[in-house]
Formats: structure tokens, sequence, C-alpha cells
């Protein structure tokens, strides 16, 4: 087949991570002899300086008439001032928007070679396989906003539609898999939260019957995401819970940097990134984890392209790639010998095996 893929790797680390998806997922396209055609596109903070703008009208265009985009991070500190005009972010959550993207998925599974990477006991950890479903395109993130010297306001808003929507994708997502979903609110405080209840407990009830439903407030889903991760299969939640949740969940895989994602629409295009932000601290150096970044590749072949064979062989190679020993340095002990970006990324590329 023949796929155009727009690139936007963005700030910080962005870029040397997206580089090494990049390669794995021109070898693999290689290895089944499909064609990708590659469009780099600016965005961010770098889009900022050379354009004027985080998300310049060409890149919206070019994403556009792409079947899907790779995207690295957004953002740095020269970028963030807290009176600042432009910020990056604002032009990955107009993107996010522009594509129709509301379905988040952010996959965490426990690699049995990196138990020991986690802080967390191994015995707690081992076996976790589960789907964040966040809803990416509502909520406080869009609200309207206000600021002046003496008060701030930001709102939060959902409607039934946005939610029925999102629950769907869980609902669907849930019944391919162990056939658990757990809505998380805080529907003891928020009014979104009470509507976002009811309106999954009905939509699950009428379309997803053969679904366990759990409903879970916000600060208990914290705590029970680390005392017995692997009850969970499936979470769906709102678009700020779903923000922290997924960040503290990446400490079950035993590091931020290994977590993919795809935001999914109505159609088949699709934003793919890993969970991970632009981390300035390290840009640059070579040492970053692009394990995110290939198996966000991968969630491009499946999701976009339907490509799922060749996913599936992605995603083995990274895990035989982890078993082999190949750990950047967010994945090895302080002081133990790490391996850098490029080695990583080389490290999947030679066991990139087609499926017999
Ligand atoms: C993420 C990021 C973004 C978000 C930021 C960069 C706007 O943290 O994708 O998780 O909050 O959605
Ligand atoms: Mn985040």
């Amino acid at each position: 087949m023949r796929a155009r893929i727009a690139v936007l790797a963005g700030d910080g680390i962005g870029p040397e991570v997206t580089e090494e998806g990049v390669r794995c997922l021109t070898a693999v396209a290689t290895l089944f002899q499909h064609e990708l055609e590659l469009c780099p596109l600016a965005f961010g903070g770098a889009a900022i300086d050379s354009e004027g703008e985080p998300l310049p009208a060409t890149t919206l265009q070019g994403v556009r008439s792409a079947d899907a985009v790779l995207l690295g991070a957004i953002g740095g500190p020269q970028w963030s001032g807290s009176d600042a005009r432009l910020r990056p972010e604002a032009g990955l959550l107009r993107l996010r928007r522009e594509l129709g993207t509301f379905a988040n998925l952010r996959p965490v599974r426990v690699h049995p070679q990196l138990l020991d990477a986690s802080t967390l006991k191994a015995e707690v950890i081992s076996g976790v396989d589960l789907v964040f479903v966040r809803e990416l395109t509502g909520g406080i993130y869009f609200g309207e906003k206000h600021r002046d010297s003496a008060s701030a306001r930001d709102e939060c808003s959902y409607s039934a539609a946005e939610i029925e929507r999102i629950v769907r994708v869980a609902g669907q997502l849930a019944r391919s898999r162990r056939r658990r979903l757990a809505s998380i609110d805080k529907s003891n405080v928020l009014e979104t939260s009470r509507l976002w209840r009811e309106v999954t407990q009905r939509v699950m009830e009428r379309e997803f019957a053969e679904v366990r439903l759990e409903h879970l407030l916000v600060d208990a889903a914290a705590m029970h995401l680390i005392r017995r991760p692997r009850d969970f299969d499936v979470l769906v939640t709102e678009n700020m819970f779903g923000d922290i949740l997924t960040d503290e969940a990446s400490m079950l895989a035993g590091s931020l940097g290994l977590l993919p994602s795809a935001s999914l629409g109505e159609g088949r295009r699709g934003i793919y990134e890993p969970i991970h932000g632009s981390a300035p601290d390290i840009a640059g150096r070579g040492i970053a984890n692009p394990y995110g970044s290939i198996l966000s590749a991968a969630l491009l072949m499946r999701h976009s392209l339907g490509l799922e064979a060749e996913a599936a062989v992605l995603e083995q190679a990274v895990a035989d790639a982890l078993t082999a020993g190949a750990r950047t340095a967010d994945l090895v002990r302080p002081g133990e010998p790490a391996c850098s970006t490029r080695e990583a990324g080389q490290a999947v590329l030679s066991r990139l095996r087609p499926p017999e």
C-alpha cells in the first residue's frame, strides 16, 4: 500500500525520538513492501520561532492531506512564561480539535524484563495490561478561560453526546479484550462528572451489557491504579483526569518514556505520539528513550493504515530489544551503563523479522 505520513517532530527531545520512530516505521514498511511518503512539518515552539505560530496553516494543510500524523513532543521554557502570548501547547490542542481526534488510547503493558525498572514492587505490577481511553477534545482544556490580575477561571463542560461517543470507543475496546471497563469521574463534587456517570451507565447497559462496568472516583482510582493495577482492563475518563492518571500509570511500565498513544476520531486518520513531554533538560544529548515514539509508529500502522501484522512485528521487535537489555538511561539504575537513543532504535531495527 501507499500512505502519506505527516511528521511533526516539535521541540526538545521530540526530534530525537521521532527520528527513531520514523526509521522503524520506514523499515517495517520496506519489509512488507509498502510505500510511505514522509512529510516533515513545522510544529510547536519550533514553528513559533520559524513562522510565528505553533500550528502554521501550511502544517494544518499538510496534516489534512496525510493519512496519519506521527508527532514528537512540544514545549519548552522559552515559550512558557506566565504571560506568553503564543504557546506551543495551544498548537497541540488546536491540532487535536481540528482533526476531531476525541479518543486518546494509551496502552500500558508491563514487560517482564522491566519489572525491576519500576519503582513499584514486581509482584504488584507483573502481568499488567490495561488501556486508558482519555477524552481528548473537551472538558477543562477547551472551556472558556479568563484571567485578570485578581482572579482566573477555566470552565469545564461536557455534552452528553461527547460522553456517549467516548464511552462507545471504550466499550468496543473492552468487548475485544477482557470485558471490563472502569469509568473514572469526580461525581461527588462535579456536575460534569454526574452527567458523565449517568451517560456512561446508560450507554454501557444498553449497548455493552456483556462488559462489566465499575465507576471509580478519580482520587480512589489514583490509589487503586498502583494498589491493584492487574485488575484493570479498559479505563475511560475525561480529558484532564486522563492526562494525570496516565503519567501515573506509566510508572507501572517502568518509565514515562515507554508509553505510546493513538488519538482517533470518526475517520481513519489519527495522531500518534509518545505520552511524554519535550524534556528540555535532556534534549540534544542523544539519551532520550525512543520506545514511546517507536510504539506510537506501531499504533499508527494498526489504527490508521489497517496494518495489524506490521504493527505486531514492530511491537515484537521492541519487546525483543528490551529482553536483550537495550535500555536507555531512564530504564537503568543510576550509574549503570545505558544505551543511547540511536542504539535503542538500532536494537529494534536489527530485530525486525517478517512473520513466518
Ligand atoms: C499530553 C500532554 C499534553 C496534554 C500537553 C503538552 C498539552 O501532557 O499529551 O499528555 O496535557 O494533553
Ligand atoms: Mn500529559
